[in-house]
């Protein structure tokens, strides 16, 4: 495997594939990489020629910068994981090279960046958007894969490229989880032995809302949610909501969207974590899928 740190050497290498003829499939991460990271690759491997990973922990989208501080670090044990499931080539830049100038471009999601993470997290999702056109624009790759943990990460992706006409295939790869359900995410390196114990519980209350989606009214699910959210000392619910996987808006009636996710962010003690569960699809509930 390949490890350039440097836009151009990429672009050389880059450029010779495409010329070759060779698709390129690209794994975007900030490192930290885990199972959920590796499945994204092991689809990329079988997908394409060449297979491209990006670890770059970008500043422009930490609005909190004892999180960007934090946030995991692992390039020797990532460089290991990328090897054993065939990527080849790692692009590691360091933040000057990424943003030699300030950048400064605002795009307008309308309303897929105000809610939810966007909310909460002010700025994040441009600065998401400013870093992977970016890394599109430097690995020009044919396909691009994103994982449905940060399903409104995705939706914005998706969206971006529709924006901006970019000719690249974004392929949503499902969450993946610990046995005991735990979402996997960079940030599970940060719970204590405790913290870890616990932090099923987030997956647990999401089955709920699977099995009662349909049952109880939307309001009345909601607020069952989040109240036993309140009697859990250790979790600050920021927030949970169910939406339309469409256009992320907070549905009243399960007739109101074919397609229904629920989503939740949650701190637990100083970690923010967050999760999905997909309520419906084409108005089939989902309650009986095993994952
Ligand atoms: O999902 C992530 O790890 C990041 O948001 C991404 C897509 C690599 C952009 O920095």
């Amino acid at each position: 495997m390949q490890i350039i740190e440097t836009i151009k050497e990429t672009q050389d290498v880059v450029s010779g594939i495409r010329k070759s003829g060779s698709t390129i499939g690209f794994v975007p991460t900030m490192g930290a990489l885990h199972e959920g990271h590796l499945e994204l690759l092991r689809k990329a491997r079988l997908d394409n020629d060449l297979v491209v990973c990006s670890i770059f922990v970008n500043p422009k989208q930490f609005n909190n910068t004892e999180d960007l501080d934090k946030y995991p670090r692992t390039l020797e044990r990532d460089t290991d994981l990328l090897k054993s499931v065939g990527c080849d080539l790692l692009f590691h830049p360091s933040a000057t090279e990424m943003y030699p100038e300030k950048a400064t471009k605002v795009y307008d999601f309308g309303h897929l960046d105000k809610v939810m993470e966007g909310k909460y997290r002010p700025g994040h999702f441009n600065g998401v958007a400013v870093v992977v056109s970016r890394l599109f624009d430097i690995v020009r790759p044919d396909r691009a894969y994103f994982g449905e943990k940060d399903f409104q990460q995705l939706a914005i992706i998706q969206k971006l490229v529709q924006m901006d006409q970019i000719p690249v295939e974004i392929v949503p790869c499902p969450i993946v989880r610990e046995p005991d359900g735990l979402a996997m995410s960079s940030r599970n390196q940060r719970l204590t032995p405790e913290e870890r114990r616990i932090a099923p519980f987030i997956y647990q209350r999401l089955n709920e809302v699977r099995e009662k989606a349909g049952t109880l009214p939307v309001g009345k699910l909601k607020t069952t949610i989040e109240s036993k959210f309140k009697g859990q000392a250790a979790f600050n619910l920021e927030y949970f909501e169910i939406v339309d996987m469409q256009n992320l808006m907070p549905v009243k009636n399960w007739t109101d969207s074919p397609d229904i996710i629920a989503c939740i962010a949650t701190y637990l003690s100083k970690v923010r974590l967050i999760d999905n569960i997909i309520l419906f699809r084409n108005f089939a509930p989902l309650k009986n899928r095993q994952d």
